[in-house]
């Protein structure tokens, strides 16, 4: 799944109206959960290349960028540190002569806990990391045979998991209000779904398809069942309208642009073709989810079944997506500080 590569038209409105409406001497932007590859500065630069242009239409003089770069504590700050010099070289370049400084920090910690000073940040973006939860929720213990929300699971799993997404989401605003000035704008992707339906397949077959993989190997004796039974993945994936319900439940914010858009589960651009899916035999499906959950996995079943765990995943990919048109859904919300909320 290509993530950051896209620049949203959404992202672009609401940096432009951002400075046009604080028109600030230096901005301070925050991307949260940054990860570290070869995107994680995308975003960013993207951001700082809108304003750049806009400010020399304007003719106003050239502004200081600071950039904080926030992922959890285990993230690979130092190649990314390493990586800094050439690409404010490259970002010279681009912007051009007279052009401010582009001033980079890291800032390991979880973002549901304060990360900033009070009033310090201009500008929020966060891609695809809102959708993990800050933990496990409580209250799993029938989820049998299941890794997240599925089909299956009992109701009582389906509200453990939208209760820690409402916990979780409304710390998530109480902090970024505190730590955005009066105005400030936040855009922010989560994968999310557009049902209302917290199993719907959209969002949680691709889990149900790594549960067949490690519930086979569970009946072959290769995993103990105990294991698999006590194993949940930590992630919310909400449909727009949660996702609206907490920011206007929050008052913090208001609603600029609410949206939903939607990336095939494997990369072709071209139109859904059959043959073509299934020439790929689910390799880069399941490349990217192995990224996102072998760490999961690693620590509750060990690393000895994990090529094991993917090989039997990547089968199982190939074979649905050569059935049916698979996507994920990203729900993007563009929001600014309401002047009336007083830290
Ligand atoms: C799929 S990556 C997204 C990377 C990038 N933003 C993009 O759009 O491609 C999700 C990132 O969120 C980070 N993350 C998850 N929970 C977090 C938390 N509570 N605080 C900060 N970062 C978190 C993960 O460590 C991971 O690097």
């Amino acid at each position: 799944m290509q993530t950051t590569l896209w620049f949203r038209p959404i992202t672009e409105e609401a940096i432009t109206n951002l400075y046009c409406r604080t028109l600030p001497r230096s901005l301070a932007i925050a991307d949260l959960g940054c990860s570290s590859g070869p995107n994680t500065l995308f975003v960013v630069s993207e951001l700082i290349k809108v304003v750049d242009k806009l400010r020399k239409k304007l003719g106003h003089d050239s502004l200081e960028y600071q950039v904080f770069l926030n992922d959890l504590p285990g993230n690979d700050f130092n190649t990314i540190f390493k990586s800094l010099a050439s690409f404010q070289k490259q970002m010279s370049c681009q912007l051009g002569p007279g052009a401010g400084p582009c001033l980079f920090s890291g800032t390991p910690g979880s973002f549901y806990g304060r990360l900033f000073p009070s009033n310090s940040l201009h500008f929020v973006h966060s891609s695809y990391s809102l959708q993990w939860l800050s933990q496990v929720p409580e209250g799993l213990d029938n989820n049998k045979g299941n890794i997240y929300m599925a089909s299956t699971s009992p109701p009582s799993v389906l509200r453990a998991y939208y209760e820690q997404f409402q916990k979780d989401f409304s710390v998530f605003l109480k902090c970024r209000a505190e730590e955005l000035m009066v105005g400030g704008g936040m855009v922010l992707t989560f994968l999310g779904r557009r049902s209302e339906d917290p199993s719907s397949k959209e969002c949680c077959y691709i889990w149900e398809l790594l549960a067949m993989a490690l519930n086979d190997m569970v009946s072959e004796g290769l995993i103990e069942e105990d294991k698999m039974d006590s194993f949940n993945i930590p992630q919310y994936t909400p449909s727009p309208s949660e996702v609206k319900s907490e920011v206007l439940k929050g008052g913090y914010f208001s609603i600029d642009r609410l949206e939903v858009s939607a990336v095939k589960w494997n990369d072709y651009d071209s139109e859904f073709n059959p043959s073509i899916a299934f020439s790929d035999d689910g390799y880069s499906v399941a490349n990217c989810m192995r990224a996102v959950a072998e760490p999961l996995l690693v620590n509750q079943f060990g690393d000895a079944i994990i090529d094991e765990v993917f090989r039997r995943y990547r089968k199982i990919i190939a074979d649905h997506i050569s059935k049916e048109k698979t996507q994920f859904i990203n729900v993007t919300i563009s929001m600014k500080k309401s002047g009336h909320f007083i830290i």
